[in-house]
C-alpha cells in the first residue's frame, strides 16, 4: 500500500469511528427500542443459526446496543456459554453493557475496532453480525482478523444489505431530500457504509482473500414493519438525511425536508403501519482447521 492509499485508509477509519462515536451512535442509542423491533426478524435468524451450531462462545461483530449479543447470551446461558459483543462506538457499547447488567445474562462487550483489535486467537466457536461488518476501511484485513479470532471449524454468519436498488425503502429519504440538501454526501459503491457488501462477488473474494472457506452467500428477503407514528422519528434521526437534519439550523428548511420526505414514504404506509422488504445477504463461511 502506498502513502496515499494509507492516508485514505486512515481517513476513512477516522471518519467511521467519529460517526459511530458521534451523531450516528447517539441516534442509534436514542432509537434503540424502535430499531430492535424493526430488526427483530434478523435477531431471530442469527439466534437460530447459533442454536443450530451448538456452540459455547460467540463473537457478535459491530454489536451496537447489544440486542443480538443479549439474545445469543440468553440462549447460551443454560449451556454455560457466553457471547462477546465488539463495537467501535462508546455510547452504543455503554448502552449494551447497561442492558446486559440489568438482565444478568452472560454477555460482555469490547469497545474496539473489530478490524484491528487483538482478540485472543482461536477463542470463538462462532462469529455473527447483524449489519455490523460493512464499515471497515480494509474488509480483507477485518475478516482476516475475525478469522484469526475464530477456532478451526468455527462458522461465520453475518447479515449485510444487498444493493440500494433492491432496498428502495432505505434510500427513499435521501432521494426525496437530495434537491433540498445539496451538501448531502453521495454514497460511493463499495465504500464503508450500509451498502459496502452489496456486491456478492466482492464479498466472496473478500472472504476468500481473508482465509475463510466454505463460503456460502444467500439472499434473504425479510418483511419488516414499524408503527407509522414512528416514521418521522426514524428518518429525522437515522441515515444520511437524519444525520444532515441533526445539524440543520434553518427551521423552515428542516420542516420542508420533513414534509417532502414523509410524502415520499407514502407508498410504504399501510394504515397505522409502515411495511417494507429488507433485501439482504446471509453471509456464511467457516474458519479453516489449522
Ligand atoms: C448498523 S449498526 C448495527 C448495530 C447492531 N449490530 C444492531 O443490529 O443493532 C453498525 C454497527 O457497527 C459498528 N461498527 C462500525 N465500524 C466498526 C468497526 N470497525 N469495529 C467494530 N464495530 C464497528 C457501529 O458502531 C454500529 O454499532
Amino acid at each position: 500500500m502506498d502513502m496515499t492509499q494509507q492516508q485514505q485508509q486512515q481517513q476513512t477509519e477516522a471518519e467511521q469511528a467519529a460517526l459511530w462515536n458521534g451523531r450516528a451512535g447517539h441516534a442509534w442509542v436514542d432509537a434503540q427500542e424502535l430499531l430492535d423491533a424493526i430488526l427483530r426478524p434478523f435477531e431471530d435468524r442469527l439466534v437460530d443459526e447459533v442454536r443450530a451450531g451448538s456452540v459455547q462462545r460467540v463473537l457478535d461483530v459491530g454489536c451496537g446496543t447489544g440486542a443480538t449479543t443479549l439474545a445469543v447470551a440468553r440462549l447460551l446461558a443454560g449451556a454455560r456459554g457466553s457471547c462477546v459483543g465488539v463495537d467501535i462506538s462508546q455510547p452504543m457499547v455503554a448502552a449494551a453493557r447497561e442492558r446486559a447488567q440489568q438482565e444478568g445474562v452472560p454477555a460482555s462487550f469490547i469497545c474496539a475496532d473489530a478490524q484491528r483489535h487483538a482478540f485472543e486467537p482461536a477463542s470463538f466457536d462462532m462469529v455473527i453480525s447483524r449489519f455490523g461488518v460493512m464499515f471497515f476501511d480494509s474488509p480483507v484485513q477485518a475478516f482476516e482478523n475475525l478469522r484469526q479470532a475464530a477456532r478451526g471449524g468455527a462458522l461465520l454468519r453475518a447479515l449485510a444489505w444487498r444493493s440500494p436498488a433492491e432496498n428502495p425503502f432505505m434510500t427513499t429519504a435521501e432521494r426525496a431530500a437530495a434537491p433540498l440538501l445539496p451538501n448531502m454526501p453521495a454514497r460511493q459503491p463499495g465504500a464503508p457504509g450500509q451498502f459496502a457488501l452489496a456486491d456478492r462477488e466482492r464479498v466472496s473474494s473478500i472472504l476468500e482473500e481473508s482465509g475463510w472457506t466454505g463460503i456460502d452467500i444467500q439472499p434473504m428477503d425479510v418483511e419488516c414493519a414499524m408503527p407509522e407514528k414512528d416514521l418521522n422519528g426514524y428518518f429525522t434521526r437515522l441515515g444520511p438525511v437524519g444525520l444532515m437534519l441533526q445539524e440543520e439550523p434553518d427551521e423552515r428548511k428542516r420542516a420542508q425536508v420533513i414534509e417532502t420526505v414523509r410524502a415520499a414514504f407514502e407508498p410504504f404506509v399501510r394504515g397505522d403501519e409502515v411495511r417494507f422488504t429488507a433485501a439482504c445477504w446471509l453471509i456464511g463461511a467457516q474458519a479453516p482447521f489449522a
